[in-house]
């Protein structure tokens, strides 16, 4: 039997999950269950990488000790892939026995090899990346917490390995994935490599497994973690298991770790005398919007949160349909909104809706007898195996969006196809052809559910059971005819995009109009009619005039640059508008208690008068 071992990261559990890691582990499911319907022995293995400085760090920020923070932060991830419809074959988590084991198995076999030496390092550490860095990359400014350190440390020989890692690439063209990135690494490999550091004091970094040979040190945890892979199924425990699945078909990874994966981790292996994996994938970033998702930025998107909104096959669908694999992709609830509503809610769920209410009203709700052998039915039937083979072909070369589109074309198909043919119109006078008509299209229905079965596992599982059809398979001619269809709620009710809309254009305008003010703020603003008892100019100044004003019973004094617009006397008698609650000021030495309002435009500037036979001083201006 074909066997099918796929692998992703194993994630650290210095915090929660987020949306990056959901989508790894959604890819690697969704992929190992286009494999599994195909009848191959799967091996789909995912966990947690648990030593290492970063979560030592964690822990020490939350006071707890390492491995209560582990257990702590394990269920967050399990459950995670639990709401999300993981079908993982086995969870490994690095401080497990079985996995120290086979690390300090390796490190013992390469020590004894003589690829493991002790050396005195000096040089530059980054922290935040647990390595030794060059004086060149402590200028990228790419690293962070970097110190001097001296210390005596384990070296792993990967410079021995170089040139037969090179070879390895070129001769095994699909042995990093996508191409650029094969590209990437054979262009580092051009520089000679390093030998490299493989052990940290435990008196600097306690949080790890020991080496075998010197127990003053544990295990660089890229060392330790890389290892997982071999680990699960079985090395050095379980032969029979191990050689069945070993070497991995895949390790899907995101582009961040592929140093680590396509050089450390071959000649790790090379040196251990084991079979290198098939391929390793890298797929890209997931940005929020157009940045990099990031905690300091506060944009990490919530998994669980999206989930509870939209539904978990809604979410599955948008991630595997959206990036293109290898490329960055753009997360936006817009862009998320607008996918549910073209493809899911309008092509396939009302697909759905729409035959099943037509069997309802014409065929007592049973499926009818035969399919359709007009030229336009036996297109259907002909698309329908073109597509499920079309699917596996992209499945097979990790185009994962692309074969989701394929199936939606079909999808698309098969409405315009009930459209053509109009069943609702044909079931009076011809009921025979309607009801061969609705076989075929609710047959095409049954076929695009299984196939977009390993993306949505949850609604084409509601499909088939409306349809009677769980235990169908791809191939055509799985319904079964007089099967009366079962209620279903809606698949995919519409997203209200107007509601969206609105609520972001109200948001839009809010960062337009920062300004803006409250009714109330307005009302604290107190205008009231003047009236101008005297007015004298300003010594020193020819722009400031000094008024007398009355504001009611009251009066008050003023100064306000518009001696250049009028003459003291022309202003004596003049209604007003004046804002009376300003905080007087001290103009020139001269006391102001209130504000006229005058229009201005460059040089024009008229005074705001106000004038009518019940205008008195002192009225308020609402
Ligand atoms: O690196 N877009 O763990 P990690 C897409 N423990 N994928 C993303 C992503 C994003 N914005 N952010 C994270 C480690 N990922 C090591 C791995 S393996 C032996 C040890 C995914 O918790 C992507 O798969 O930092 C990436 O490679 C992984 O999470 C890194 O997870
Ligand atoms: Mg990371």
């Amino acid at each position: 039997m074909k066997t099918f071992y796929l692998t992703t990261p194993i994630y650290y559990v210095n915090d929660k999950p987020h949306i990056g890691h959901a989508y790894t582990t959604i890819l690697a499911d969704v992929l190992t269950r286009f494999h599994r319907n195909t009848g191959e022995d799967v091996f789909f293995l995912t966990g947690l990488d648990e030593h290492g400085q970063k979560v030592q760090q964690a822990a020490e920020k939350r006071g707890v000790d390492p491995q209560k923070h582990c257990n702590e932060m394990a269920p967050r991830f399990l459950e995670l892939w639990e709401n999300l419809h993981i079908q993982n074959d086995d969870f490994i988590r690095t401080t497990e026995k079985r996995h120290v084991d086979v690390v300090q198995h390796i490190l013992q076999k390469v020590y004894d090899k003589g690829d493991i030496y002790e050396d005195v390092y000096e040089g530059l550490y980054s922290v935040s990346e647990e390595r030794f860095i060059t004086e060149k990359e402590a200028k990228s400014g790419e690293f962070r917490d970097i110190k001097e350190l001296k210390e005596k440390n384990y070296f792993f020989r990967m410079s021995n390995y170089q040139q037969t890692l090179i070879d390895h690439i070129k001769n095994n063209s699909g042995f990093i994935q996508p191409e650029h990135r094969k590209n990437e690494v054979l262009g580092f490999l051009k520089q000679p490599l390093e030998d490299l550091c493989i052990s940290r004091p435990k008196s600097r970094l306690g949080w790890g497994i020991e080496l075998p040979f010197d127990s003053d040190y544990v295990t660089y945890v890229w060392f330790d973690a890389l290892i997982n892979y071999i680990t699960a199924p079985g090395y050095n425990v379980n032969e029979e298991n191990f050689n069945k699945y070993w070497p991995a078909n895949y390790h899907l990874i995101g582009k961040d770790i592929l140093t680590t994966h396509s050089v450390y981790w071959p000649t790790m292996l090379m040196s251990a005398n084991i079979p290198l994996p098939q391929a390793i994938f890298a797929h890209g970033w997931w940005l929020i919007g157009e940045s990099k998702m990031s905690k300091s930025l506060g944009n990490v998107v919530d998994p669980l949160g999206l989930i509870e909104e939209y539904g978990v096959d809604s979410v599955r669908y948008y991630l595997m349909r959206e990036m293109v694999l290898g490329q960055d992709a753009s997360f936006t609830i817009e862009s998320f909104i607008k996918r549910y509503n073209s493809d899911l809610a309008n092509d396939f769920g009302n697909l759905l809706s729409r035959v099943s209410n037509l069997l309802k009203k014409f065929f007592d709700g049973k499926i009818p007898q035969d399919e359709d052998d007009s030229a336009e039915g036996l297109d259907v039937k002909s698309k329908a195996v073109e597509t499920v083979a079309m699917v596996w072909e992209k499945i097979e070369v990790m185009r994962v969006n692309e074969a989701i589109e394929i199936t939606l074309q079909f999808v698309r198909s098969i409405n315009k196809y009930l459209e053509t043919k109009a069943p609702w119109k044909l079931a009076k006078e011809e009921p025979e052809i309607a009801g061969k008509v609705l076989f075929t299209a609710v047959e095409a229905l049954r076929v695009s559910a299984v196939l977009l079965s390993p993306i949505m596992p949850n609604r084409t599982q509601t499909v088939l059971e409306t349809l009677g059809a769980t235990e169908s398979g791809l191939d055509w001619g799985g319904l079964t005819s007089g099967i009366e269809i079962k209620l279903h709620d809606p698949l995919f009710p519409r997203i209200d995009i107007k509601k969206l809309e609105n609520s972001v254009k109200n948001h839009g305008e809010k960062k337009e109009l920062k300004n803006v003010i409250t009714f109330d703020e307005f009302q604290n603003i107190e205008l009231k009619t003047a009236k101008i008892l005297k007015v004298e100019k300003v010594d020193g100044t020819d722009k400031l005039l000094k008024l007398q004003i009355k504001v009611g019973d009251k009066q008050r004094q003023i100064v306000s640059g518009i001696a250049q617009f009028y003459s003291p006397e022309e202003l004596v008698g003049k209604m007003i508008v004046v804002v009376t609650n300003l905080k007087p000021a001290t103009i020139f030495g001269i006391k102001s208690n209130g504000m006229l309002l005058a229009a201005k435009n460059g040089k024009a500037l008229t005074l705001m008068t106000i004038e009518g036979k019940k205008v008195s001083s002192g009225m308020r201006i609402y």
